[in-house]
């Protein structure tokens, strides 16, 4: 009997009602061979190069091993050329490559072994090409050498060591490859044998390496990710202090502009005292009146600069300390008040007559009321017969402010993006998109809550927060 006249069917029983596929007495897999590829690339890529030939070298030797015991077993060849041969029947048979033998001699007694041939359309080269896409510099078929060794050795008891002359791998036609007993190659196999003899102690010591080498890498990612948080928190700083800086120079706009008014006014009234008294007619009642009106002039503008001055002062060291809302108020519509008649926008205050005493960062919260009300003011001013209103209540542990406008309100989908950082429908250099989320952490951070009231029917923002120190502080 020929080698090609070997038909493999007739020892593999499919076994479908069972779920299994048997060679012999040995159960046998029909795998993709995409899957083989998967695999070898996470093996490559979580174990590195060598560890994976290793992997792939002994996974082949131990097929190689295996099948010619089975084959042995079913065939009872007696003839050694042949018996060798069943080895590349295989091969072919199992879809994994095509192998032509080329050359054989073997002195068994000798313990001597020495067999050449060529292989095409190798399973694994094509796989590689696959992932890498490229050509490598050294063979790539480290199952089907692992195979051929195996098989080699299980037939003729020596250690044998097959290798790759050539391989498809490397941009080469075809494979070709050698195998020889170990002691022939005279170290000229090194590389292959390694793969073959890597103890799993070798094994699990590159494991270790190349876990302790990840683990490096890891430590250095952390420390990397620190360096970059720290460099995003600093320039997330430098944004809110040029965010507040920001507003800071639109409300001083509409300051100067409010502060010319009253100093119009004053020079108004004292252009008129000195005409009056030029002509004689100036009385003290009439200068009375005009004083008076200087006087509530400077008043107001006093307030405006105040407002100014306690709003835009560095509040880093200030902490959280004891005040009127009157207080905060006085900075707040000392300067939005301005802002608000100049727009002929009006703005209405209603608040408990009481005297009521908050505990938090009083320019901050400041900041906040500010805030709102200039979006109010940005929302509707525009629009005829607006309007804006603040209400101030208070239970016994809390209080809140809503700010109301005359906008027919935000729905739960608009009101989700206000408070992201920089989300603004303003024009470019207007608004920062910044004051909604910075108000929501000022407020957080006195334990309380900024949010929309839904149930509203004008567009309504609600700053609530507890008017005991204890749970106000955070
Ligand atoms: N009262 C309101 N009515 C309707 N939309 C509003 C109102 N208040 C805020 N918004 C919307 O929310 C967006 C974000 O407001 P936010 O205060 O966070 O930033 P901004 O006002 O655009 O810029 P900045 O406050 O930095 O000057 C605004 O651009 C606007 O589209
Ligand atoms: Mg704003």
């Amino acid at each position: 009997m020929k080698i090609e006249d070997f038909d493999l069917t007739e020892w593999l029983k499919f076994l479908p009602e069972e779920g299994k596929l048997l060679f012999g007495e040995d159960r046998m897999l029909l795998l993709r061979q995409d899957t083989m590829g998967r695999l070898w690339f996470l093996l490559n890529q979580h174990l590195g190069q060598e560890l994976t030939n290793t992997i792939m070298t002994q996974f082949g030797f131990r097929c190689g091993y295996g099948d010619f015991k089975v084959l042995n077993q079913i065939l009872h060849i007696d003839d050694n050329e042949m018996k060798i041969a069943t080895g590349p029947m295989m091969h072919n048979w199992e879809g994994i490559v095509h192998v032509q033998m080329e050359d054989i001699s073997m002195d068994l007694i000798d313990n001597k072994f020495f067999c050449k041939g060529k292989w095409f359309n190798s399973y694994e080269a094509e796989n590689y090409l696959k992932n890498f896409k490229k050509f490598s510099e050294h063979p790539v078929c480290h199952s089907l050498t692992g195979y051929a060794s195996g098989w080699c050795s299980a037939f003729s008891d020596l250690e044998t060591v097959a290798i790759e002359t050539q391989c498809i791998g490397m941009g080469h036609d075809h494979c070709c490859w050698e195998i020889r007993d170990i002691a022939s190659w005279e170290g000229k196999a090194d590389r292959w044998v390694a793969y073959l003899k890597n103890s799993t102690e070798n094994i699990s010591k590159k494991l270790e390496n190349a876990v302790s080498e990840l683990n490096h890498l890891n430590e250095n990612l952390e420390e990397k990710i620190q360096r970059r948080t720290a460099k995003i928190k600093s320039q997330q700083q430098k944004l809110l202090a040029s965010a507040k800086l920001g507003a800071i120079g639109e409300m001083a706009g509409g300051i100067a502009h409010e502060i010319k008014n009253p100093l119009a006014v004053i020079s108004g009234h004292s252009s008129v005292i000195r005409k009056k008294l030029q002509k004689s007619k100036l009385t003290d009642e009439v200068l009375l009146e005009h004083l008076d009106k200087i006087d509530s002039t400077v008043e107001m503008t006093n307030k405006i600069v105040n407002g100014l001055k306690n709003l835009s002062r560095d509040t880093s060291m200030d902490g959280f300390k004891e005040f009127e809302v009157d207080q905060l108020l006085e900075d707040v519509l000392g300067i939005t008040k301005a802002k608000f008649k100049t727009g002929r926008l009006s703005l209405e205050v209603l608040k408990p007559d009481e005297k009521i005493k908050v505990f938090g960062e009083r320019v901050q919260l400041g900041q906040v009321l500010l805030n709102l009300l200039n979006n109010a003011y940005d929302e509707v001013s525009a629009i005829e017969n607006s309007w804006v209103r603040m209400e101030i209540s208070k239970t016994k542990d809390s209080i809140t402010f809503k700010v109301i406008d005359s906008g027919s309100g935000l729905n739960e989908e608009a009101a989700e993006k206000i408070f992201d950082p920089f989300f603004t429908t303003k024009e470019v250099g207007k608004g920062t998109g910044l004051g909604l989320s910075i108000s929501k952490s000022i407020i957080e951070s006195h334990n309380g809550r900024l949010y929309i009231d839904f149930d509203s029917k004008n567009t309504c923002f609600v700053v609530e927060f507890s008017l005991n120190p204890e749970s106000s502080k955070s």
